[in-house]
């Protein structure tokens, strides 16, 4: 490619189709009551704007997307933001969002006939491109900074087949040696680098405007990484709006961990013109990234949108993944930056509170076990320049009690907890 640049897919039959947009969302709602294979997947039933597969049968798929829009009452009373959501894509088959995109990228490598399919990753990618392309029957190559990610993630990959690597080095060196690689082997990368990765993410915009019934809400806010997932959510919002799915476009914010913000530095320090790189460092291990891939087309649609980019502290963003624990729901540790990120732009008054938001929750809970468990252990912030104000998270951490297994000792400690404030009742100082 001359320019240099991330291929972009666009269609201009999208524009200049012959079905209307209500016909659009009626086919996608019908859809969801269908038994055929490309239906049941959240990603193909909104196969009209999605590039076309030459068969349907090429399609590998885990039924993904179809994630719940989750309300979150108790957040909703933390900020004060009374119409408050969680568009939760860690309810994915693989446990986070990248399965929507995966489902695109892996048919289009099967269709074009690779036998390797390979990417760097923060773990996410790697354990959702392994899955595909085990359920596809092609081979995947992974390549993980060492002992920057979870063992949640690493184990998905080990156990879907992958060939593993884990490289002494960063993610952003991962990637710089998968992009040498590619030129000399036959692999076929599937970073979100990759379009028909973004092409498959836009459908979590989608689904979100219809659980919404097409009001679009007034702030989608989304972790930003390597910014794949912001780019796709910003490009399929243009598209709807194109297409006149829906009549305004909501504000997209990116937020990213104070330690990993490249594209924060970037608007601010060079007003988006070009990328300022950063040494990354965060326990949210997913979006630890300092050379941001698709940082352009990010800039492009926070700018499109009017939407905010900001960044959290690590205390923030332990704070907000144990309240969106206390929802019942859960998420990991780069999901989170998106409560803590709110309650910042509420402070700003970038966000009003008798706005509607979207949290968009990237990961399972369960990805990030250890950083769970040290949380609530108290040992996340020990030795670290945080430890004397991690004081304060106190009130949310539900540590495990190791007993006597005596009726009694159980009893006591049900006594004791009794007693204690409920940690999620709103008359509690730190509710
Ligand atoms: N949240 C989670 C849970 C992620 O795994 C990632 C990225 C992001 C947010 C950021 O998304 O990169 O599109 O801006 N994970 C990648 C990976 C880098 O390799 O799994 P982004």
């Amino acid at each position: 490619m001359a320019c240099g640049n991330l291929l972009e897919i666009t269609d201009p039959s999208w524009k200049s189709s012959s079905i209307s947009a209500d016909s659009l969302k009626s086919i996608w709602r019908d859809r969801r009551a269908s038994n055929a294979f490309l239906d049941l997947s959240g990603v193909w039933r909104f196969r009209e704007l999605l590039p076309a597969p030459d068969s349907p049968d090429q399609v590998i798929s885990l039924r993904e997307g179809n994630t719940p829009l989750y309300q979150l009452p108790q957040a909703s009373r933390i900020t004060g933001v009374s119409r408050l959501y969680a568009k939760h894509q860690g309810m994915n088959p693989t446990g986070s969002f990248k399965d929507a995109g995966m489902t695109v990228a892996a048919t289009f490598a099967r269709q074009a006939g690779y036998r390797w399919v390979a990417c760097a990753s923060t773990g996410n990618t790697s354990a959702s491109m392994a899955a595909y392309a085990a359920r596809g029957g092609m081979r995947s190559l992974v390549l993980v900074p060492d002992g920057k990610i979870s063992w949640s993630k690493l184990s998905q990959a080990l156990d879907y087949g992958a060939l593993t690597c884990q490289l002494r080095t960063d993610f952003d060196g991962c990637l710089r040696l998968l992009q040498e690689l590619v030129r000399r082997a036959p692999v076929y990368q599937l970073n979100s680098i990759n379009p028909f990765r973004l092409e498959g993410q836009k459908t979590l915009a989608l689904e979100l405007m219809e659980q919404l019934d097409w009001q679009p809400p007034d702030h989608i806010i989304v972790p930003g990484g390597n910014l794949g997932n912001s780019s796709a959510i910003g490009k399929a919002l243009l598209e709807m709006l194109d297409l006149g799915l829906i009549p305004r476009l909501p504000k997209l914010s990116v937020i990213q961990a104070e330690g990993a913000n490249a594209l924060v530095r970037t608007l601010r320090e060079a007003g988006g013109k070009h990328l300022v790189s950063v040494q990354p460092e965060t326990r949210a291990t997913a979006i630890r990234i300092g050379n941001p891939a698709s940082w352009e087309k990010a800039v492009k649609v926070i700018q499109a949108t009017g939407g905010a980019c900001d960044q959290v502290s690590e205390l923030e963003i332990a704070q907000a993944k144990a309240e969106i624990g206390a929802e019942g729901i859960g998420c990991e540790p780069a999901s989170a930056v998106t409560l803590a990120g709110l309650k910042k732009l509420l402070r700003q008054g970038f966000v009003k509170p008798d706005e509607t938001v979207v949290l968009v929750l990237t990961g399972n809970l369960l990805k990030d076990p250890d950083f769970t468990m040290e949380f609530h252990r108290g040992d996340l912030f020990r030795d670290t320049v945080n430890q004397r104000d991690s004081a304060s998270l106190e009130p949310l951490r539900h540590p495990p009690v190791v007993l006597d297994a005596t009726l009694k000792a159980v009893i006591q400690t049900l006594e004791r907890a009794e007693k204690r404030p409920e940690k999620s009742d709103p008359s509690h100082p730190n509710a």
